[in-house]
């Protein structure tokens, strides 16, 4: 079911901890919500859930207004970076718990072979079949928290809400239920909306990303619309590992002024660039844009004289620190290019994929 913020603020005392929220989740769609601690990445997925209620504002799930809905009559099933299992249970009764629960209450009341059939396939679907006799402490950490996601997975809720849900796990065991979670999203086709302070985990799930920071949108695209056109200097460089190189220049007439060293603006961002002339702006490069002459093959373009300070060889790539002048920046080369600390070099950069940035938005 789609998810619809109008107008969303959330104030804790005077604190305002989202500020006017607009966005609307597609049905089916993966939505990641990224941003860095303290952003409201949990407050608004808290309000989604009804644990928080907006101060101001809307929500709507569906068609349906939900902003009064109590958490039991929305039809989500949340999972939390901190899953608390019921150590003295099984997992099958672990997963079956929710089932049972709702058999007290309200919605609806599932029979036994009901829950088992639903148990044992969120089970077949998260690998964890084998374990349904045994109890959370027999279980590695990994093993845990599909246990976690197969309580939510059960309940066959209209809406996923993940907090941030892979960040106890360690980086192999992340990467392994990221492939893992996409695979049920594709299989499931149900809304998703997960949070997390990872950009990595937000480029490689998300269908669309929305970027917060303090309690505000930054910018809502596609994983690779955001990572080429960020909107601003705060997205440009949350996105990226390694980051976006950063350097102060000055737009003059007919090149880019570093202080030491210039580059000439390119015939075509001429007219646009026109407005901005004498400005100081942050100009922007990714490090897989900065090139080592050598394998650029059109010989016109401007080569930069930089001092290679330090190498990082990763097998794919080699991370090189490079110096011009006082100026420091990143390049990733592939392994074919040789370096050697303290040696020079001319690189070139990719012109067609430079961004600049004037009071902090993208003029370019
Ligand atoms: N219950 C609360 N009372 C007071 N302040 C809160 C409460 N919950 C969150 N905040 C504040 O709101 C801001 C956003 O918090 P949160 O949504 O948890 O951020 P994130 O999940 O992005 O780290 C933080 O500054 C946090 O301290
Ligand atoms: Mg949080």
């Amino acid at each position: 079911m789609r998810v619809k913020f109008e107008n969303v603020s959330k104030k804790f005392g005077e604190f305002e901890a989202v500020k006017d929220l607009n966005f609307e989740i597609e049905d089916g769609e993966f939505f990641v919500i990224l941003g860095p601690s303290g952003s409201g990445k949990t407050t608004t997925l808290r309000m989604i859930a009804g644990l928080e209620k907006p101060t101001s504002g809307r929500i709507y799930i569906g068609e349906r207004d939900v902003t009064n809905l109590a958490p039991k009559d929305r039809n989500i099933a949340m999972v939390f970076q901190n899953y608390a299992l019921y150590p003295h249970m099984t997992v099958y009764d672990n997963m079956a718990f929710a089932l049972k629960l709702k058999k007290r209450g309200f919605r609806r009341v599932y029979t036994k072979d009901e829950i088992d059939e639903r148990v044992h396939k969120a089970a077949k679907m998260l690998h964890i079949e084998e374990q349904l006799e045994k109890k959370p402490a027999q279980l590695s950490g990994g093993q845990r928290q599909r246990v976690a996601l197969g309580r939510a997975l059960v309940r066959n809720p209209s809406v996923f809400l993940f907090d941030e849900p892979l960040s106890n796990l360690d980086a192999k065991l992340r990467a392994e239920m990221r492939v893992e979670l996409k695979r049920i999203h594709q299989e499931l086709k149900v809304t998703m909306v997960y949070v997390t302070h990872d950009q990595l985990e937000a480029m490689t799930l998300g269908d669309r990303i929305m970027v917060l920071n303090r309690g505000e949108i930054m910018q809502m695209d596609e994983p690779m619309a955001m990572y080429h056109n960020p909107r601003n200097l705060f997205v440009a460089t949350f996105i990226g590992s390694p980051e976006m190189n950063i350097l102060d220049c000055e737009i003059k007439e007919d090149m880019l002024d570093f202080g030491d060293f210039a580059l000439n603006i390119p015939e075509e961002l001429k007219e646009k660039l026109k407005e901005h002339i004498v400005s100081k702006v942050k100009f922007g490069i990714r490090p897989e844009d900065v090139m080592d002459s050598l394998f650029v093959e059109n010989k016109e373009e401007q080569r930069i004289r930089v001092k290679v300070d330090v190498i990082e060889p990763l097998g794919s790539e080699i991370h090189a620190h490079l110096k011009i002048g006082e100026h420091e920046i990143l390049a990733r080369f592939p392994p074919v290019v040789k370096v050697r600390p303290g040696e020079e070099m001319d690189v070139v950069f990719n012109m067609k994929r430079i961004h600049l940035f004037r009071d902090g938005e993208a003029i370019l």
